[in-house]
């Protein structure tokens, strides 16, 4: 499936990713893709709320990878930005892949560079524009269909736009 969203406020694209991280479980991945200032964090910052993670989600643009772990039941949250590697061999030599069979949820901004890292079934989210309207694209396998309809009826009460991507 290929959904297009319009999100007018960083406030809308967090709160776009806490309703998906409220319903995601252990082994779900993310992708988030698109310019530096996209949103791509501000949409994790929500992410990791709505999965009940208290820290403050940072970028872990130094580091590669930050580990949210905190509260007791809640799935962790592995978010990832590889701009600083080159491509997917960087990404096995630091076995950084093992994040996928861990219990946890992946996050990984600039996945592109990773592409063939990357496990097959994921939500994929390319964000686009500038000011504050962003063009969000998510392209999602059926099996996330349910999970994206509950998502859709709770953004639309918040106003955002869902527009057709013609597919
Ligand atoms: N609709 C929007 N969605 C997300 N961010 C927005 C939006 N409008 C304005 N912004 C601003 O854009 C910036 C996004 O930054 P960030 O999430 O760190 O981007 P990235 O991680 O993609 O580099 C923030 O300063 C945020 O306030
Ligand atoms: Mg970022």
């Amino acid at each position: 499936m290929n959904w297009i969203l319009i999100s007018t406020s960083v406030e809308m694209t967090e709160k776009l990713g806490e309703e998906i991280g409220s319903r995601l479980v252990s082994g779900d991945c993310i992708t988030l893709d698109g310019d530096l200032g996209a949103g791509k964090t501000a949409f994790t910052r929500g992410l990791a709320r709505g999965m009940g993670i208290r820290s403050r989600v940072t970028s872990p643009t130094f580091t590669i990878v930050n580990e949210y772990n905190d509260a007791q039941g809640v799935p962790r949250l592995f978010h990832f930005d590889t701009y600083r590697l080159r491509s997917s061999e960087d990404f096995y030599d630091a076995g950084l892949d093992e994040y996928f069979d861990r219990e946890g949820v992946c996050a990984i901004e600039w996945s592109q560079v990773i592409e063939d890292a990357l496990p097959e079934e994921r939500i994929a989210l390319l964000i686009s524009g500038t000011g504050e309207e962003r063009k969000i694209q998510i392209v999602f396998p059926e099996k996330y269909a349910p999970l994206m309809e509950q998502v859709r009826e709770n953004m639309r009460k918040e106003g955002m736009r869902f527009e057709d991507s013609g597919m």
